[in-house]
Order: C-alpha cells, then sequence, then structure tokens
C-alpha cells in the first residue's frame, strides 16, 4: 500500500471497472505529454522534478533568511496573491495550531499575509495590529507588476524605511521574483535586497515548493527539509502511468470518467478546520489549470462537518452534478476524550469515553455513505497525519494529478489566459497609461 491511500471503493456506482480500463491508452497519452514534453504548456514542467532537482545553494540562504527574521522580526509580512501566496498559507494553517501565533516555540515572527486582496480595511486592519512591533517583508511576485501585490508593498515599504531608515529596511526586504526579468527583480538588485528565484519553468499555482512557498513557511518553524522529502517520494511513487500503480493518475482519470457523466463539480473536503486553506490552494491549482476551452470541472470545496449543517441539504439533495474528494486525516495531531457527565442530561452517554476523533470518523463513514446512496459519488485521499512530510506527499500527488488530468481533457493545463481579461478592464477603469482606450469604452458600459 502506498503512503497516501486512495480509496475509490464507493465509486462502485457511478462508475464500471471496464470505464477506467478503457481510459489507459489516454492516460499513456497523457502520461507521454507531460512526461517528454509533447503536449501544450511544456515549458512550465519543471515542478515534475522539482522535489529532487532544486538549488541547494538557495534552499541554505532560505533557512538563513528565515533564521534571521525570527530573530530580528515579530511579524514577516508576506506579500503576494495567487500562486504566490496560497500554498505558504495552506501550508501554515495546515502545519501548525489552530490558533498559530508565532514561529517556532512563540519567539519567533508570525507570518502574516497582504496583497491578496485590494480590500483597504484589511491592509489598514493589518498595519494598526503590527503597530511598532519589529517586522520585515516577504514580497513574492514573478511579474513584479500584479497590481494587489505592488501596491501592499508601496504601503509597507514606506512603513519600512520611515521606522528603521533606508539602510536597515534594505535589510529587512526579501524580494522572492523572477530570476532575471522584470520590475522586481531591478529593484531589490539595485537595492541589494536578499532575493530567491521562481523559476521560469514553474508557474505560481506550482511554486509552493519554491522559495515562494519555502520562505514563509521556514519562518512559521517547520522543517522544510521534510516537506521536500514528502514530495520527493511521491516522485517516485507516481511514475508509472499504469492505473493500476498510480493513484493519482487513477484520481486524475476517474474524476475525467464522472466529468463526462454529467458531475461537473467537485467539492473537495476535509474534517479538520485547520484544512480550509488547502483547499483554496486546490481551487487554484485545479481551476486555473483545468476550466479554458469553455470547459472543465469546477473546484469547490466544503469542510465537515461543519458545513454539514450548510451545505449538507444541498449536497444529499440538490443539483446531481457533484462529486466529492475527502482528504481524511487517519491519525489527528491531538485528541479528546468525551467525559463523563452527572444525569445524562444530553443524552450522550453512549460516546461516554469515546474519542473525539473516533466521532470524527464515524460522521465521515457515514457522510460518504449518506451521500453516494443520494447520487454523489465519492472518493477519499487518506492521509496518516498533519505532517510536514506528508503535506508534501499531497502537494505532489495534487499536483500530478491536475497534469494528467488537464491532458486527458485535452486543454493546456500550464496556462491561465483568462486571468487576464479582467487585468486589462482594471487597468482602463483606473486610467492606466496604455489602456485609455480601453478605460473609455468600458466607462460608456457602465
Ligand atoms: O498561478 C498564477 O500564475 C497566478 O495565480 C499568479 O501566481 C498570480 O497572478 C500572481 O502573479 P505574480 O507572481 O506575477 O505577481
Amino acid at each position: 500500500m502506498s503512503y497516501l491511500n486512495f480509496d475509490d471503493s464507493k465509486l462502485s456506482k457511478f462508475v464500471h471497472d471496464n470505464e477506467v480500463s478503457e481510459m489507459q491508452a489516454m492516460v499513456n497519452a497523457a502520461d507521454d505529454e507531460l512526461r517528454n514534453g509533447t503536449g501544450a504548456g511544456s515549458d512550465f514542467r519543471d515542478w515534475l522534478d522539482l522535489p529532487t532537482n532544486y538549488d541547494q545553494a538557495e534552499f541554505a540562504r532560505i533557512k538563513t533568511a528565515a533564521q534571521k527574521i525570527n530573530q530580528d522580526s515579530k511579524y514577516l509580512v508576506t506579500i503576494g496573491i495567487g500562486g504566490s501566496y496560497l500554498g505558504a498559507q495552506m501550508a501554515l494553517d495546515f502545519l501548525h495550531n489552530n490558533f498559530y501565533t508565532s514561529g517556532e516555540d512563540q519567539t519567533g515572527a508570525k507570518v502574516v499575509f497582504a496583497g491578496n486582496s485590494l480590500s483597504s480595511t484589511y491592509l489598514s486592519q493589518l498595519i494598526e495590529m503590527i503597530g511598532d512591533d519589529d517586522f520585515s517583508i516577504n514580497i513574492i511576485s514573478k511579474s513584479g507588476t500584479t497590481t494587489e501585490p505592488a501596491v501592499a508593498f508601496r504601503v509597507f515599504k514606506e512603513i519600512l524605511i520611515n521606522k528603521y531608515g533606508e539602510d536597515e529596511a534594505n535589510k529587512r526586504i526579501y524580494a522572492t521574483t523572477d530570476a532575471n526579468k522584470g520590475a522586481l527583480k531591478q529593484e531589490a538588485d539595485a537595492n541589494n535586497w536578499e532575493s530567491f528565484i521562481i523559476p521560469d519553468g514553474v508557474g505560481g499555482r506550482f511554486s509552493v515548493l519554491t522559495a515562494v512557498g519555502l520562505l514563509p513557511i521556514a519562518t512559521s518553524g517547520v522543517d522544510i527539509d521534510q516537506l521536500m522529502k514528502g514530495a520527493a517520494d511521491a516522485q517516485h511513487e507516481y511514475v508509472s502511468a499504469d492505473l493500476t500503480k498510480n493513484e493519482a493518475y487513477r484520481y486524475a482519470a476517474l474524476r475525467n470518467i464522472l466529468y463526462r457523466k454529467g458531475f461537473t463539480t467537485e467539492l473537495l473536503e476535509n474534517y479538520e478546520p485547520n484544512m480550509r486553506s488547502f483547499s483554496e490552494w486546490w481551487k487554484q491549482l485545479m481551476g486555473e489549470s483545468e476550466g479554458k476551452d469553455q470547459k472543465g470541472i469546477y473546484p469547490s470545496s466544503a469542510n465537515f462537518t461543519t458545513d454539514l449543517h450548510s451545505l449538507g441539504q444541498y449536497i444529499q439533495e440538490g443539483l446531481r452534478n457533484l462529486f466529492e474528494t475527502v482528504v481524511k486525516v487517519d491519525k489527528p495531531t491531538e485528541d479528546v476524550n468525551i467525559p463523563y457527565a452527572e444525569g445524562n442530561l444530553d443524552g450522550l452517554e453512549y460516546l461516554q469515553g469515546k474519542s473525539l476523533d473516533w466521532v470524527n470518523t464515524k460522521a465521515y463513514e457515514g457522510v460518504v455513505l449518506a451521500h453516494t446512496d443520494g447520487g454523489v459519488p465519492v472518493m477519499t485521499v487518506h492521509i496518516p497525519d498533519q505532517s510536514a512530510y506528508t503535506l508534501g506527499y499531497l502537494i505532489y500527488f495534487f499536483e500530478i494529478a491536475v497534469g494528467i488530468s488537464g491532458y486527458l481533457n485535452g486543454i493546456n493545463p500550464f496556462n491561465q489566459p483568462g486571468v487576464e481579461a479582467y487585468k486589462t478592464n482594471m487597468f482602463g477603469l483606473l486610467g492606466k497609461p496604455g489602456y485609455e482606450e480601453i478605460g473609455k469604452q468600458l466607462n460608456d458600459r457602465i
């Protein structure tokens, strides 16, 4: 059995064995496109061997920078959007206490995020929270020109310079950007900021295992060697194109079979509140990779058991276009025993002495069967725990799955042409030089 345990045993009502074997030839072709670069977007496949082929010297510099930040700062303001923040956010949530307050031993820097929206309230309140405390900035942007992070960076850079003066401020700015081009790279070089590289062949949504994710993750006290080791072991495991051997490919094939039957929305589900942002990372990975050419599975999410009390009704009895993929933690980080209560007024005596995680798992088992009976296909990826090693493994599982899945659906999984449309309109409306005519036309339509 593999380290992660992919369970598709509840799909028999929806997918027949022969349908999976019929997919094998298509999977072989998709595997060739992915591994040999014969498919569209082949320049963006460097994440495939990233866990075993990365810049060791830069990796060491990341650790040194994390140590320095933990010594001289109470906050690391991590500025980025999309692929330039979702991976770090999900790793921090997944790997830390639900009430995470700061780096290792509660003495280091707390990682906070900015530049992932245009909310003036959020930015003002973050500045208020930091107050007079020491802080550093990690600006993360491959292009260096994305509006949301660029605005937040301008604001925080000014505060940093006013607080520390230019020389010290320059020692507190860490830039993660393109190796050679882009506005941020020029500014970083001109000011001697410690800078890290987003490799050319790694798109934003695949970049969590580069400095993009690793600097904030290391700053929060996580063992990034373990994270990379998990991903490296997954890289070795998910090499076969054979659907009976490669569970990530099997997951990709099954979701495509379901999609063709009209199950067009996939819900990623968890039973741990600190896995909510894992779903946000996964939604970008899946949605930006697959939603193009007027097709693609719509990635959504639900957090259980919480959302069984809000979305549960819809999932059980609403429009039958949903399927579910659960990421279930088999061994919780902590457990609690349900205590004795005098008089049994709450009627919970039958649970007395049982562990809360046992109850959570029974809820999961009951939900899978109820939803299956209600016409919703359910698959589960069982993960042993919420360690850094497991997270690295899981990241690679979904990355390799979406690469294959995209090619199975006949699209380029590695571009994101649709992301530009809103930017063009926004620039027109904001009066950015070069966009005046677009702005005029849009203003006439508003
Ligand atoms: O995955 C992607 O390509 C996007 O989500 C980008 O990461 C996002 O738009 C931020 O871009 P940049 O890193 O250039 O600021």
